[in-house]
C-alpha cells in the first residue's frame, strides 16, 4: 500500500501567519503539524509515501523530511500547481499510485487515540473497496457528514451540508483500492469547484464497497485548519503527552516498526538532546 499526505492548501484561513509558512509545517505544540499524519501512515504499516506541496514551496518540506530514509522510508514530493481540491491528490499521484492501494492522509488532521495502531492496521489489510472513519463533533456542517442505518451501517454521505442527517463527519484519512485512481478521474467538481473526496466516498458507497470506522468518545481528532483548533490542538497533545506517551513521535515508530537500526535510533535522539522531545527518544533507545 501506498500513503500520500496532501500538504499543499494555501492555509488561508490561518492568514497572516501562513502568509510565509505553509500551514503543514506549522507547530502543533511540540513538533511540525505534518509529523501527525505521517506518523499515522507509519503506524498503519505504510513505507512508500507521496508529500504532495504547494506550488514552488517542496523545499522546506525536504528540509524538515528529507527522503524519509533517516526514518527508514522513501518519501517522494510532487506539486499541486492548481487548487482543484482533496480528490486531485489522486490525479497528481496515479503514476506513484501505480496500481497499488493507497491511504490518504490530510495534512492538517490529527489523530490519537487508544488502539489506533490496530484500527490502521485492519484498514490497510483490507483489499477492495474504501475504508473510512466517523467521528462524532457537535457541529458537523463544516465536514463531510455520514449517516448510518440503525444497523451501523453507511447510508449517505454529504460534503458540508447545510442540514446534516448525522453527528458523524468523516475525517481526512482514507484506504482505497487501486480503482480510487479511475473514480478520482471521472468526478466532477461541486459547487465549490474542486474535486471532493465525498464525491469518491459516494462512489464507493453506490458500489456497496464503503466501509466506515466508528472512532469512539476516547479518541480524539482535529482537523487544525484555524487559530482556534490549532490552539485546541496544542493543548490536547501537550496534556496528552503528559502523561509519557508522546504523539506523532517518528523516529518511535520508525524504531518499533523495525525500520531502523539501534545506532540511528540512538544518533536522531542525540541530535534533538536539548529538547524533551529528544530525551523521551533518548531515554527510550537507552532502555533498548
Ligand atoms: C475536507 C473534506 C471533508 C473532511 C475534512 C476533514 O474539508 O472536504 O469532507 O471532513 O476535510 O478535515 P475542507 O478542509 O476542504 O473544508
Amino acid at each position: 500500500m501506498k500513503g500520500i499526505i496532501l500538504a499543499a492548501g494555501k492555509g488561508t484561513r490561518l492568514y497572516p501567519i501562513t502568509k510565509p509558512v505553509c500551514k503543514p509545517l506549522l507547530p502543533v505544540y511540540d513538533k511540525p503539524m505534518i509529523y501527525y499524519p505521517l506518523a499515522v501512515l507509519m503506524e498503519a504499516g505504510i513505507k512508500d509515501i507521496l508529500v504532495i506541496t504547494p506550488p514552488d514551496d517542496t523545499k522546506p518540506f525536504v528540509d524538515l523530511l528529507g527522503d524519509g530514509s533517516h526514518l527508514g522510508i522513501k518519501i517522494q514530493y510532487l506539486e499541486q500547481k492548481v487548487q482543484r481540491g482533496i480528490a486531485d491528490a489522486f490525479i497528481i499521484g496515479k503514476e506513484f499510485i501505480a496500481g497499488d492501494s493507497v491511504c490518504l492522509a490530510l495534512g492538517d488532521n490529527i489523530f490519537y487515540g487508544p488502539f489506533f495502531r490496530r484500527k490502521l492496521r485492519m484498514a490497510a489489510s483490507n483489499g477492495e473497496g474504501a475504508v473510512i472513519f466517523g467521528y462524532y463533533v457537535a457541529d458537523p456542517r463544516a465536514f463531510g457528514v455520514v449517516e448510518f442505518d440503525p444497523d451501523g451501517k453507511a447510508v449517505s454521505i454529504e460534503e458540508k451540508p447545510r442540514h446534516p442527517k448525522s453527528n458523524y463527519i468523516v475525517p481526512g484519512l482514507y484506504f482505497y483500492d487501486s480503482s480510487v485512481v479511475d473514480i478520482a478521474a471521472t468526478i466532477q467538481p461541486s459547487a465549490r469547484g474542486e474535486l471532493e473526496i465525498t464525491s469518491v466516498n459516494e462512489e464507493y458507497l453506490k458500489r456497496g464497497q464503503l466501509s466506515v470506522i466508528p472512532l469512539g468518545k476516547e479518541f480524539s481528532w482535529f482537523d487544525a485548519g484555524n487559530p482556534d483548533s490549532l490552539y485546541e490542538a496544542a493543548g490536547q497533545i501537550r496534556a496528552a503527552q503528559r502523561s509519557g506517551r508522546m504523539i506523532g513521535c517518528l523516529e518511535e515508530i520508525a524504531w518499533r516498526n523495525r525500520w531502523i537500526a539501534k545506532e540511528q535510533f540512538a544518533e536522531l535522539a542525540h541530535s534533538m538532546s536539548k529538547t524533551n522531545y529528544g530525551q523521551y527518544l533518548e531515554a527510550l533507545s537507552e532502555e533498548i
